[in-house]
């Protein structure tokens, strides 16, 4: 029996105080994401129960932590951030792989009532330093691997403060405001002074791209554990003997609404592999470990798919009962090929780092029409607007923009330092996600698109006009424009646009040096694989570029109303 049991009675005797009375939350009182994650499990009786198999890159560096472990782990690293001179509000960064530093990191920072702001270790200096600005971070925890990236920008950040090391091996001498810091080694703290957060406290800072600007630092509070959850239990399905395994990175929300925080607060056992992609390794570690529960995504998926039926017959997968998949449309094709050679459909949910918290997805013991999202989660009221009235539509199969009310537990506060662009985010009462879908007679959601110029690739946004100022910056760069091009396995990648300024000759060798160029600055994920020059972009009469115009060239599509172009 699943957790959710019927979708359509949920939906009828909703509240998320369903949720509050499980963990035993009372409005009102304190709640702390890294006491329910830890402290409270034990005191449940299941101190004693795995919660983490972790494996590095080789399969034999193995390491597993009981639910114990990880209370009494959290506390030292906790009384070390505190001794530093870390308290409750201060943004403290996660820079590091997938170490187990990095999930009990997490939870000490949120014990001790400071914020936590995970970044995804492979960001570049530029990435790292517009982050680390915004948010005005005091600390940042990583590793001897990227703490060179920290001290390249130390300069331009006065509030940075200090740069925790976790695997410092005291071979070289520590550099400027480096501490060295090794969970290993230091006194394991049994009783600690959990901070008192409140539901409203600040909790975890997420930064995501938009069309335009810096990346936005999206709010969120310790409340949003009533919403991760009860999405855990009842769409991820987790139950007492599950092994769950999430393959995103916690520099992303799937990799810690549901990576650490979903998982961990229904006392789950979770396993993380510390290693990139490759099918015959992911297919191991599922048969070794007896992964029962998957959460991935579909350029993973594509991925295996691409890697043949061939590979998958090699292991045994037969411990698997439950997957679910988010980031990106899941085709329809994916679905069924799962089907085929796992015995299971991926389940496609669907959210946003805004929303914290899964909002439109399938359920266990649904029906599922492979290529649709699912139905929103109960409790939530959601619609489809007319791009122009904002008025919510209510014929069957006609387009429109996906709006929430803004109600659930989960969902962000506020852009960090940018309530104008927050308050952007709202039309009419309803939280504008910024995509467009459809919902057919039944119900069901089907995905057409973003409703702006941010490009997913494999998974990952990518703002086209990041890109373009790194381009900018280029000596032989005049103008640039960024649109994504199709691709099979990531679905879009990110192409450019430029023209030269005068003097300088469009050449393949001058292509590699703008890419390696543009490489320093931004994060390798948004990184275009094309360079293309141009003589003229389409632009407005106004002079503003028209990327649609470029992207349904790339796409073979109508290019649509260009009355406004002005070198036509
Ligand atoms: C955007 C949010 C939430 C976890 C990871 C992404 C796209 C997300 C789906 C899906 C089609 C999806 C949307 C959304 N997206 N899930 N199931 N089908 N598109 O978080 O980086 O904030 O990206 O990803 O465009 O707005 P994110």
């Amino acid at each position: 029996m699943s957790n959710i049991g019927s979708y359509e009675d949920r939906l009828k005797n909703f509240s998320w105080s369903i949720a509050e009375k499980e963990l035993g939350y009372n409005p009102g009182d304190t709640i702390n994401i890294g006491w329910y994650c830890t402290d409270r499990i034990c005191q449940m009786g299941k101190a004693d129960k795995t919660a983490l198999i972790w494996e590095g890159r080789e399969e034999d560096n193995m390491r597993k932590y009981t639910f114990n472990d990880l209370r009494i782990l959290t506390n030292t690293f906790g009384t070390f951030l505190r001794k530093v001179g870390i308290s409750d509000g201060d943004r403290v960064c996660l820079f590091m792989d997938k170490a187990p530093e990095l999930y009990i990191g997490f939870l000490s920072i949120l014990k001790i009532g400071a914020v936590a702001q995970p970044l995804f270790s492979a960001f570049g200096d530029e990435s790292l330093f517009v982050r680390l600005e915004n948010a005005g971070t005091k600390a940042i925890i990583t590793s001897r691997k990227h703490a060179s990236k920290v001290q390249k920008i130390l300069d331009r950040l006065p509030d940075l403060e200090y740069i925790i090391v976790v695997d410092d091996d005291g071979k070289k001498a520590l550099k400027n405001k480096e501490i060295a810091f090794s969970l290993d080694q230091a006194t394991p703290v049994d009783q600690f002074e959990i901070f008192p957060t409140k539901a409203e406290s600040n909790s975890v800072l997420h930064y995501t791209s938009g069309t335009t600007g810096q990346p936005k630092g999206v709010k969120h509070v310790h409340y949003s554990l009533i919403s991760q959850y009860l999405t855990a239990k009842w769409v991820l399905d987790l139950q007492d003997d599950d092994i769950y395994w999430c393959t995103a990175d916690p520099g992303w929300v799937t990799g810690t609404s549901y990576g650490i925080i979903g998982a961990w607060s229904l006392g789950i056992t979770q396993c993380v592999k510390d290693s990139g992609f490759a099918a015959e390794t992911w297919y191991r570690f599922i048969e070794k470990h007896k992964i029962t529960m998957w959460y991935s995504a579909p350029t993973a998926i594509r991925s295996l798919m691409k890697a043949g039926d061939e590979v998958i017959k090699q292991f045994d997968h037969s411990s698997l009962r439950h997957l679910a998949s988010v980031g990106e449309p899941l085709n329809a094709e994916a679905v069924v090929w799962s089907q085929k050679v796992f015995g299971l459909p991926f389940l496609d949910t669907y959210w946003q780092t805004e929303t914290g918290s899964m909002m439109i997805t399938n359920y266990p013991g649904m029906k599922i029409r492979p290529g649709s999202m699912g139905k929103p989660f109960p409790g939530l009221t959601c619609a489809l607007l007319d791009p122009d009235t904002y008025e919510p539509i209510h014929e069957t199969n006609k387009p429109g923009l996906i709006a929430f009310q803004f109600d659930w537990p989960a969902r962000m506060r506020t852009y960090w330092n940018n309530q104008e662009t927050f308050e952007k985010k709202f039309k009419n009462g309803w939280y504008i996600t910024g995509d467009r879908s459809t919902i057919d007679k039944d119900g069901y959601f089907w995905f057409i698109g973003r409703d702006d110029d941010v490009i997913n690739t494999g998974g990952h946004l990518v703002s086209p006009f990041e890109v373009e100022s790194a381009l900018l910056e280029h000596e032989a760069v005049a103008e640039s424009a960024v649109v994504s091009k199709p691709d099979d396995i990531n679905m879009e990648v990110v192409k450019a646009f430029v023209t030269l300024k005068p003097g300088f000759v469009a050449s393949q060798e001058l292509e590699l040096e703008i890419m390696n160029f543009i490489r320093k600055k931004l994060s390798p994920l948004a990184m275009p694989q094309e360079i293309e020059y141009i003589d003229l972009l389409p632009k407005t009469r106004s002079g503003k570029i028209m990327r649609r115009v470029l992207h349904a060239k790339e796409w073979g599509e109508e290019i649509g109303d260009i009355s406004t172009l002005e070198n036509d």
